[in-house]
């Protein structure tokens, strides 16, 4: 057996979105609201997702919420453990930790976190990580406290505490699994914890501390939602992406467009599914990202893209804007053939390219023009297709 076999599991991450969100005042769980273009849990399941140094993900809801939150989260719920949280933040980790622990392969380390701390950078869960790897038990990142903090007692009013002491706490927190299992397994304190660290800390494990990072900041009361949903349209720099591709139509082949079989008389050839319309849009993504072309993730050279659909190409650079921490605001695709009609199946691509990109239809366009017989798609010799992509990623939340 070769020796990756016997490997312990990439550590797992818990996601936790079981509260309510009572001190927002807002009637929608603060995890459930949009924030730049998706739902505020749906962001820190995209970092931690597209972390390569993470392995499973456990997304812990509200009981009850369990199917309406995962198709809420469309093909992000794919790979996704969904399960049910409790009536404390405890208890929804005690839930996230026994979905883990029911696994086959046990991982060595866990990481917490809230989701309602939605802009998670890569480099905190490096460092998170890195601390792990080094042996830390018991991983905290945190950021020093800048203001003058004083006491509010009636006697001590005012009085100034000393601040270089301290530091404020976040998330995500990074554990020996077995610890922290064994410390909310045997949890019998009367007080509730606000994080798990304090809990390994009563049992004796001493905290290892990281930075942490101000974007992490914790959406808690009414105007959060709001500053937040600011601050991240303010970072963020729209961006524009063309793509082009040309493929031969043949008899005796499928003819896919914008991920829909469309009945003709010809397909299209190509190493993979030869879906024209994907591939200008992919490449338009890609532009916009300044992320090479297709050819250069799927090299047709390579066997496994044969016959390949290509909506895993559009995933793949739908993955790539999330973990960029970007948003898609716009999709134009033209198809450019004499024949079949485009305009009949336009609503299906539509449809499609929505389920595929997790967009609202409204944000697509697929759009179709013959070139009056002349050049080679007027002579029926290939179908062509351009695409636009206008999308908008934060100015430096990928460091
Ligand atoms: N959380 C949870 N299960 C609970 C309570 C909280 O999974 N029973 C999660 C929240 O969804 C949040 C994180 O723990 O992501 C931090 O908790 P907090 O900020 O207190 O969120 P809420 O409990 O939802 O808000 P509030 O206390 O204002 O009701
Ligand atoms: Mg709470």
């Amino acid at each position: 057996m070769p020796d990756h076999a016997h490997a312990a599991p990439l550590p797992a991450a818990i996601v936790l979105a079981a509260g309510a969100g009572l001190r927002t005042g807002h009637e929608t769980p603060k995890q459930c609201r949009s924030l730049g273009g998706k739902l505020v849990l749906a962001h820190a399941l995209d970092a931690l997702g597209t972390h390569p140094g993470i392995g499973a993900v456990v997304l812990v809801v509200p009981p009850g919420q369990e199917a309406d939150i995962r198709n809420a989260l469309g093909d992000r719920a794919q790979g996704l453990h969904i399960v049910a949280g409790g009536s404390s933040r405890r208890l929804s980790v005690l839930a996230g930790l026994e979905a883990i622990a029911a696994s086959q392969t046990l991982p060595e380390h866990v990481l917490v976190h809230d989701s309602a701390r939605p802009l998670l950078p890569h480099a905190v869960i490096d460092r998170v990580l890195e601390a792990l790897t080094g042996g830390a038990a018991c991983t905290i990142p945190v950021l020093p406290v800048v203001d003058t903090l004083v006491a509010t007692g009636r006697a001590n009013a005012g009085q100034v505490v000393d601040r270089s002491a301290l530091a404020r706490v976040q998330t995500p927190q990074g554990f020996a699994f077995a610890a922290l299992l064994s410390a909310h397994r045997g949890w019998s304190e009367p007080d509730e914890p606000t994080d798990d660290a304090q809990m390994l800390r009563r049992q004796g494990v001493d905290a290892f501390l990281v930075e942490g990072d101000s974007r992490l900041e914790k959406i808690t009361r009414a105007g959060d939602h709001e500053r937040m949903e600011r601050m991240l349209s303010a970072g963020m720099v729209a961006k524009v992406g063309l793509g082009f591709d040309v493929h031969r139509l043949v008899e005796g082949s499928a003819l896919w467009l914008c991920g829909v079989r469309v009945p003709h008389t010809h397909g299209l050839s190509g190493h993979s599914d030869a879906d024209v319309a994907i591939h200008a849009l992919v490449d338009a993504m890609l532009g916009a990202l300044a992320e090479g072309d297709i050819g250069s993730h799927f090299p047709p050279s390579d066997p496994q893209w044969k016959g390949a659909p290509s909506e895993r190409f559009l995933t793949f650079a739908c993955e790539r804007v999330s973990a960029r921490g970007g948003v898609v605001d716009h999709v134009d695709v033209t198809i450019i053939c004499e024949a079949p009609k485009i305009g009949p199946h336009r609503d299906a691509m539509r449809a499609r390219l929505a389920a595929i990109m997790n967009l609202p239809e409204m944000k697509i366009s697929v759009k179709a023009t013959t070139t009056e017989r002349l050049g080679l798609t007027g002579r029926g010799e290939g179908i062509a297709a351009q695409a636009a992509v206008t999308l908008r990623v934060p100015n430096g939340l990928d460091g």
